[in-house]
Formats: C-alpha cells, sequence, structure tokens
C-alpha cells in the first residue's frame, strides 16, 4: 500500500519526535511492504517565521489531498517567544484551530492509559493506581466556544468580553455516532459529560446522545456533570472507557486524564471527519525548553502513528506491531528523560526510536 501522508514537524521538539516516528513507519513499510510516501509542512511557529502566518493555503492544500496528517507540535514559550506578541489569529495554535476547522476534523479521539510499567509515575494513591485504566476521551472539535462568535466591547467606559457556546443538533449527533462506534470496539460504555443543570447546550447535547444511544443497544449509556467528572478522574479512573464531551470541557478533561497517567509523553491522538482521513498528534505541547537537546520522548508521537495507520489505512497488524515494540522496549527497562525512573536505563529521543525500530517484526 503506498500511503501520502503529510507531516507536520513544527516547533520545539517538534522536528526531533517527527523524525523517530518516521523512522519507525520506514521500518513497517520495509517489513510490511508499504510505501510511505511523506510530504513536509509548515505549520505553527515555523511557517510564521518563513510567511508570516501560521497556516498557508498551501499547507491546507497538501494536507488534503494527502491520505492523512501527522504532526509533531507547535508553539514556542509564550512568555519569551516573539510569535507571541503578534496578534491572537496570527499565533502558532491559530494555525491548528484553523487546520482543524479547514478539514473539519470535528472528533478528537484522546487515549489515556497507564501503562503497567509506568504505574509508578502516576500521581494517584496506589490503591486506585492498582486498578488501571483504559479511557478513550472523544472530544467534539470543531464546535462550542471554540468557533462560537466572540467580541471584546466597551460598555459604559469599561470593556465587556463574549464568547458563545453554540451546539446544533447534528453537530452533535456526528460526535456521539463516532463515540458510540469507537465504545463498541472497546468496552461498551459511554459517559457523556456536559453540564446540563445549567447549560441549554448541555440539555440539547444530552437529548442527542439520547437518541444516538438508541442505535446501541449493546453500550450501555450514562451522563455526568463535567464538575463530578473532574473529580472521578481522579478518584476512580477505572470506571471509564469512553468519555464523551464537548469541545472545550474536552480540552480540559483531557489534559487532567493525562496528567492522571503520569506519562503525557506517551499518550497519542487522532482527530478526524467523518471519512477515513485524520490529523495524528501526541497529546504533549512543544516543550520549547528542551528543544533541540534530543531526550525528548517520542512515544506519543510514534503511538499517533500508530493511531494513524489503525485509523486512516485499516493496518491493523502494522498498528499493532507498533504498541508490541513500544511495550517491549517499556518492559526491557529503557526510559527517556520524562519517565525514567530508579534502575531503568535512560535513552536519548532518537535511541528510543532506534529500539523501538528495531523491535518492530
Ligand atoms: C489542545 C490544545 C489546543 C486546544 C490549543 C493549543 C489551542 O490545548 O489541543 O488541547 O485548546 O484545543
Ligand atoms: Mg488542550
Amino acid at each position: 500500500m503506498i500511503l501520502n501522508i503529510a507531516c507536520i514537524g513544527g516547533d520545539g521538539i517538534g522536528p526531533e519526535i517527527m523524525a523517530e516516528a518516521k523512522k519507525v513507519l520506514d521500518k513497517v513499510a520495509a517489513t510490511y511492504g508499504h510505501e510511505m510516501k511523506y510530504t513536509d509542512v509548515l505549520m505553527g511557529g515555523a511557517s510564521i517565521d518563513v510567511h508570516g502566518i501560521p497556516l498557508t493555503d498551501e499547507t491546507i492544500d497538501i494536507c488534503k489531498a494527502s491520505d492523512a496528517v501527522l504532526m509533531a507540535s507547535i508553539g514556542g514559550n509564550t512568555s519569551t517567544s516573539p510569535w507571541y506578541k503578534l496578534e491572537p489569529s496570527k499565533r502558532p495554535e491559530a494555525g491548528l484551530l484553523k487546520l482543524r476547522k479547514s478539514l473539519n476534523l470535528f472528533a478528537n479521539l484522546r487515549p489515556a492509559v497507564l501503562y503497567p510499567q509506568l504505574r509508578g509515575a502516576c500521581p494517584l494513591k496506589e490503591e486506585i493506581s492498582a486498578a488501571g485504566f483504559d479511557m478513550m476521551i472523544m472530544r467534539e472539535l470543531t464546535g462550542g466556544l471554540y468557533f462560537g462568535e466572540r467580541q471584546t466591547v466597551e460598555v459604559d467606559g469599561e470593556l465587556k468580553a463574549t464568547d458563545t457556546l453554540t451546539y446544533s443538533e447534528s453537530e452533535i449527533r456526528r460526535i456521539a455516532i463516532k463515540g458510540f462506534e469507537i465504545a463498541k470496539v472497546r468496552r461498551k460504555k459511554v459517559t457523556s459529560v456536559d453540564k446540563a443543570n445549567v447549560l441549554d447546550s448541555s440539555r440539547l447535547w444530552r437529548k442527542v446522545v439520547e437518541e444516538v444511544a438508541k442505535d446501541y443497544p449493546e453500550v450501555t449509556l450514562e451522563h455526568m456533570l463535567v464538575d463530578n467528572c473532574a473529580m472521578q478522574l481522579v478518584k476512580d479512573p477505572a470506571q471509564f472507557d469512553v468519555i464523551l464531551t464537548e469541545n472545550m470541557f474536552g480540552d480540559i478533561l483531557s489534559d487532567e486524564a493525562s496528567m492522571v497517567t503520569g506519562s503525557i509523553g506517551m499518550l497519542a491522538s487522532a482527530s478526524m471527519n467523518d471519512t477515513k482521513f485524520g490529523l495524528y498528534e501526541p497529546s504533549h505541547g512543544s516543550a520549547p525548553d528542551i528543544a533541540g537537546m534530543n531526550i525528548a520522548n517520542p512515544l506519543a508521537t510514534i503511538l499517533s502513528a500508530a493511531m494513524m495507520l489503525k485509523y486512516s489505512f485499516d493496518l491493523h497488524k502494522e498498528a499493532a506491531a507498533i504498541e508490541a515494540a513500544i511495550d517491549q522496549v517499556l518492559t526491557e527497562n529503557y526510559r527517556t528523560v520524562d519517565i525514567m525512573s530508579d534502575g531503568m536505563e535512560k535513552v536519548s529521543c532518537s535511541g528510543m526510536g532506534d529500539l523501538v525500530a528495531e523491535r518492530i517484526k
């Protein structure tokens, strides 16, 4: 199979971790008889430096013409980087939001998994972490507060700012369907998270999710208020299978869930439209403080590449080979500095990429 992949190396540690993901994909291609065709494109700060804007039409077009997009990380240090002196619509993150919208990537899948080998990194009490957890946060990604109308106006001599949270039935329905489809092939439970005790948009969310649930009798649906969900994530994360939620709640809860694993350097994500097309990126940021030092953890990007093989190309064996190789490297006690603990062997970013690539079978 020929895989046309647009690659966004991006900023900070982005180019380093992208190189390791390509290394592993190349090994997969050689082992399983595929051909990887990468097209490197600029986005974020790297694009600002060259074009003055974080996302060009050319980058959007190349992404659209590809089968999938693999992204590393974008953005810089918000207090020192010149990118953050620009108006908000010209900053690195604006490029990512525009790309999500242009590619209609409404479904964001963020797995939060506690690897048994990394249980020690989990900040929760041992009696909680002992149960392990493996959840998928399904975040709506192109609606809600992020894309509603906003304005700042002066009223009676003081500034007044407004952001609007709007969802239509069809926007809720399509993400709910994705959520139930994913739950069907996992542990068959959906926790729909909202703030239905206060917000109209949440009451509509709940209504539509209940309608969709009728088509999935094998999946159990429960509703949870977002504030309670924030508590339950630290109290009993093992209860969750699929968490289905709107854009802003998903932004916050997915960061919380990733922190609860204790190893954000291990977490991948996928952002999909209603076809097989998706953008795949690690859940962590661009870590500008350690950029260029060859110490970043490339595993989240490598796992994002595995998600890409699974969801965009239906290459399940190949994805499983990557996951197995990572599992083996961890079991053999190799660690990058962010997940280092006593008695383990510390390896560099490229060293980790080599170890994983060597173990692809
Ligand atoms: C994320 C990030 C983005 C978001 C930022 C960079 C705009 O936090 O992917 O979760 O809020 O969606
Ligand atoms: Mg976020």
